[in-house]
């Protein structure tokens, strides 16, 4: 019952935001009511044989049966929340038209400050705009802003894993690549928040780098593995949706400067998104059918839905705002969102099946390439 109650606080914790910590935790807590369960079936199992050998009447086994069975159910049902409120999680991360950033299994932005070192590019004409639609769009972009700042070190990590595992220098040369073009997206989304806040903003150190580089197994197959997993679903699918996304605020976006934001945010996101399935390619030529088994179940267990585009708090400010003025400058209505991810998640499990079969095949598939999320079914893309 302890053991309970302690699951329940820890999937609060997690529910409000803070903590694959919490998440852990709780597949811990899972684990050791799994054990107690066992060993308290046993132990009762074991007591009764005894008494039984020694001619003492029996009773009970049906209150141990049920114990047993209460607490087993409980122990899987516990892991299997947790694996769900976890996967949730963990696509919410991706949101920001870039590569999220995780550190200990949680993701991460820098918080904001004033600052005149980031806010460079473009500005927005938001002479026009009332307080509040002001006071939306500089949290919204700087909610983006925070986003492809963390992309920026989330590429580095990719340039990392790649340099562990082999890869060839073309897949470094694109990832540190994508990680320049992370700081031009930052710089760009800084800039527009700025002159919506009136004042320039930037991001401030973050001191979680310092101690939360990401760890890869040291068995090359389960390394493989592990980005092969991490590279479907944060750089080949949610860099297309985030590249899809910035070219559904392209479609309405009037200004001039978010116009030219959107634009190139919307042509690197797909780039990466290539780079993504390059890697993939990369990954299950180097680790084979355990690879490939691995992305399958991955993709096969993205959901359906996708994650809520913002927070409450971030809700609150676009219910006051000018609805018609944020999709002039670039934010996309919320009624899009399911479409968009809808669409892309298909086109990216035709391309991940397609990738497979080849492989299954038996054909190699370094340097082929097949349509992109954007390029099936969602518009241009711009390899
Ligand atoms: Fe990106
Ligand atoms: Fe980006």
């Amino acid at each position: 019952m302890t053991v309970w109650v302690l699951q329940t606080g820890l999937l609060y914790y997690w529910f409000t935001d803070r903590a694959v910590v919490g998440f852990n935790a709780i597949l811990l807590l899972a684990g050791l009511q799994l054990l107690i369960t066992a060993a308290a079936g046993i132990t009762v199992k074991m007591l009764r044989t005894r008494a039984r050998l020694l001619g003492v009447p029996r009773g009970g086994d049906g209150a141990a049966l049920l114990f047993f069975i209460v607490g087993g159910i409980g122990s899987v049902t516990t892991l299997g929340i947790s694996a769900l409120v976890a996967f949730v999680a963990f696509l919410a991360a991706g949101m920001a038209h870039g590569r999220s950033l995780r550190v200990r299994g949680r993701p991460v932005t820098a918080d904001v400050h004033r600052s005149m070192e980031w806010a460079k590019g473009s500005r927005p004409n938001a002479a026009a705009l009332d307080a509040a639609t002001r006071d939306a769009l500089t949290e919204l972009w700087l909610h983006d802003a925070k986003g492809e700042h963390a992309s920026v070190p989330a590429f580095s990590q990719v340039a990392w894993d790649l340099a562990a595992l082999g890869a060839p220098p073309n897949l470094l040369a694109r990832a540190h690549k994508s990680a320049l073009d992370e700081i031009d997206h930052a710089q760009r989304c800084f800039a527009l928040a700025s002159e919506y806040a009136g004042h320039p903003l930037g991001p401030a150190a973050m001191a979680d780098l310092n101690t939360g580089m990401r760890k890869r197994p040291r068995n090359r197959e389960r390394a493989l593995i592990a980005v092969a997993r991490e590279t479907l679903l944060d750089g080949a699918f949610l860099e297309s949706y985030s590249a899809e996304l910035a070219r559904a605020g392209l479609e309405d976006a009037t200004d001039p400067a978010v116009r030219e934001v959107l634009a190139r945010i919307a042509q690197d996101e797909s780039e990466h998104a290539e780079l993504a399935w390059d890697i993939l390619v990369f990954c299950i030529d180097a680790g084979g059918a355990p690879v490939a088994r691995a992305l399958h179940e991955t993709a096969m267990a993205i959901g359906e839905l996708p994650p809520a585009p913002y927070r409450r708090e971030q809700l609150g400010l676009v219910a006051l705002a000018d609805p018609r003025a944020l999709c002039a400058h670039g934010r996309v209505g919320l009624e899009k969102w399911a479409p968009i991810y809808a669409g892309c998640r298909k086109a990216i499990l035709g391309r991940l099946e397609g990738l497979l079969g080849t492989r299954h095949n038996g054909a190699s598939l370094t340097g082929e390439r097949q349509d992109s999320c954007s390029a099936n079914t969602l518009g241009p893309a711009s390899t």
